[in-house]
């Protein structure tokens, strides 16, 4: 654009109405002039050195200063005071009916972002490692569809060896790493293309927070968040997702081995199903057949979400309750309805070690063994989360006016 056009702009804008001036207008006024500014400039120097370059730079810092300075001015002006006089205005409006027509406000863009363009915003990112050469668009030969993350130690680098296996190319791995120790994995061939993060004793649910967040993993379908102690022999990864797409599964978990430790009747595999949404459970555990731990109820230990239920998910855990206990009882306000789209899946199932790891990397504090300081922990947090949540709902109805006693039947 020469500047004749920016002049021709500037005209027929100036047949718009005119908005009283306010302090945005005149930043956005200071940086546009600038902007052009900097623009000609460019535009008188075409074959520019560095040095010039230089040049160029502090002449826009000094031009940028008293863009501030004028800004700073007008902010003295309340909003209430009367309009400057009209001489001193006369220069700043003109060029103010240009920047009505020039500044870049889409209501419909994600919040905060209104300033920018829609087609430059990427509003969304992924965990595909591209190449530092050659074209962009040339990077990916291959996009998984899928992701499974592992909270480890390298204690469990047997066993986590075992579960990767377990999952095909067509899954991004992920690592948590809780005691420091990335390079330890090395020796494994999937480990160059996984993912490592490590942060010391933090938990599945506190990197779950912070790196998966549903904008990032985004282009996933699905995503595993799974402990580390989980047997896997009697599970393939293909086959589960494809018994969740045919079951409508949004939130999913494979069946526990029943043999191997103290479990919900829920979660435990049943030998003569694919899958299960219900079950029973010891008199007077369900406050009712189709709510938790009942129906509509995973365990935390090895979930499955659909792209949907974890942007819900995510957004329930809270930042400080880093154990995440109490968080299956909740899963359910995320799909509607809880009880047909969560559920165990018996033909893929797993066996649950049940090896404490990370629970035994607590503190001892007035003479208790560190593992008893988490577990108090743990069940503290649950309680927590269910006040919160208790909480919620219950503010949510007042403001709404809503009396939920008066409707009783759930
Ligand atoms: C920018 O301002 C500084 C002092 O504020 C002055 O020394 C410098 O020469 C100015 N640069 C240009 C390119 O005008
Ligand atoms: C800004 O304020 C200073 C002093 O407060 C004044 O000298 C200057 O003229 C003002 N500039 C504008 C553009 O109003
Ligand atoms: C303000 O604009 C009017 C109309 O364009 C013009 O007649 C007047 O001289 C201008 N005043 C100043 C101070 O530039
Ligand atoms: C903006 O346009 C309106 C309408 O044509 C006009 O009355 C006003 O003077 C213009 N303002 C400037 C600064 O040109
Ligand atoms: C991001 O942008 C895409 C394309 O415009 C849209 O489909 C998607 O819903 C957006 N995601 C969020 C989280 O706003
Ligand atoms: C990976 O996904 C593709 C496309 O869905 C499929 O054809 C292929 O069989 C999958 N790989 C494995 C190992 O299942
Ligand atoms: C139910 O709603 C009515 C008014 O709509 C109110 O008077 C009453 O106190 C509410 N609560 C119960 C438990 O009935």
């Amino acid at each position: 654009m020469d500047s004749e056009s920016l002049h021709r702009k500037g005209n027929s804008g100036r047949s718009m109405v005119t908005k009283k001036p306010n302090e945005t207008m005149r930043i956005i006024v200071s940086i546009f002039v600038g902007s052009v500014f900097g623009f000609l400039v460019g535009v008188s120097f075409p074959a520019f050195s560095l040095t010039k370059l230089n040049v160029t730079s502090s002449l826009i810092c000094n031009f940028s200063k008293v863009g501030n300075k004028l800004s700073s001015n007008s902010s003295q002006i309340s909003p209430d005071a009367p309009p400057p006089p009209i001489e001193s205005r006369n220069n700043s409006l003109q060029s103010q009916n240009t920047t009505d027509l020039l500044k870049i406000w889409v209501p419909s863009n994600p919040r905060g972002v209104e300033r920018l363009p829609p087609r430059i915003i990427a509003n969304e990112s992924d965990f595909f490692p591209r190449r530092l050469w050659g074209k962009p668009s040339e990077d990916l030969t291959h996009k998984p569809k899928f992701l499974v993350t592992f909270t480890v130690g390298i204690n469990q680098k047997k066993n986590i060896d075992a579960a990767v296996k377990k999952f095909s190319e067509n899954f991004t791995i992920l690592l948590f790493h809780y005691d420091g120790k990335t390079s330890e994995w090395d020796e494994f061939e999937w480990s160059k293309r996984a993912i490592h993060v490590s942060v010391r004793q933090q938990t599945k649910w506190w990197y779950a927070k912070r790196f998966l967040h549903p904008s990032i993993v985004a282009p996933y379908d699905y995503i595993f968040i799974w402990d580390e102690d989980l047997g896997v022999e009697h599970f393939d990864a293909e086959e589960y997702i494809k018994l969740v797409k045919k079951h409508g599964l949004e939130i999913s978990q494979p069946g526990l081995d029943p043999r191997r430790g103290l479990t919900w009747q829920m979660t435990k595999r049943r030998g003569d199903k694919e899958v299960h949404k219900e079950t029973a459970e010891r008199e007077s555990w369900c406050s009712h057949p189709l709510r938790p731990p009942c129906a509509a109820f995973v365990e935390i230990m090895a979930p499955v979400f659909s792209r949907d239920a974890w942007r819900c998910v995510w957004h329930m855990i809270q930042n400080d309750l880093v154990h995440g206990w109490g968080l299956d009882f909740a899963l359910h306000n995320c799909v509607e309805p809880a009880h047909e789209k969560i559920g165990v899946v018996d033909a893929q199932w797993i066996v649950h070690q049940a090896i404490p790891s990370l629970g035994n990397q607590g503190q001892s504090e007035n003479g208790k063994a560190p593992w008893e300081g988490v577990r108090e922990r743990c069940r503290r947090e649950w309680t927590m989360f269910q006040i919160r949540m208790s909480n919620a709902e219950k503010a949510y109805y007042q403001e709404k006016g809503i009396d939920p006693s008066n409707f009783t039947s759930h």
